[in-house]
């Protein structure tokens, strides 16, 4: 896959991942039950997110080793996962849930960050 077709399917998987998110968490903070797609969507569209990353820097070459701002990438890509899930588990308080959610979205937007200026933390670190 050419490096272009690569950037569109991580851009379009992050945007559907964010939205799928935003959708769980919306529904499961109001108390509703979730669909069953909207347990096992995510995980695809998650994967094809994490294959579509991998394969860029496989493509360009670059080694998380030697590029702290892709290292920090996958480092912010699990406290996502983490932060996302404990934000949709009912036995946490309301107000600790909104929390969770809004550092997962805070690490999406890092990872963004990340990997357009090539910096660890918006450059804070
Ligand atoms: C929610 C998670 C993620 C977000 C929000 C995100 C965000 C982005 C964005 C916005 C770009 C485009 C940068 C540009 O065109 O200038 C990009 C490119 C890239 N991402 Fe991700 N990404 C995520 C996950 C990952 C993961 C898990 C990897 C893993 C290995 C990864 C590796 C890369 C690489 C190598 C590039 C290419 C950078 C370049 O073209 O110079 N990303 N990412």
């Amino acid at each position: 896959m050419s490096y272009e077709a690569l950037t569109h399917l991580h851009l379009t998987t992050i945007g559907i991942s964010v939205l799928l998110f935003i959708i769980r968490f919306g529904i499961t903070i109001a108390g509703y039950p979730t669909a069953k797609w909207l347990n096992i969507v995510p995980h695809i569209i998650n994967l094809a997110l994490i294959v579509s990353g991998v394969m860029l820097a496989v493509t360009l070459g670059l080694k998380a080793t030697e590029h702290p701002w892709l290292l920090s990438k996958l480092i912010l890509l699990v406290a996502y996962i983490v932060l996302a899930l404990l934000s949709m588990k009912p036995k946490f308080a309301k107000p600790a849930r909104w929390g969770f959610a809004v550092a997962a979205l805070l690490c999406v937007y890092a990872m963004a960050n990340a990997a357009i200026t090539k910096t660890v933390l918006f450059g804070l670190v």
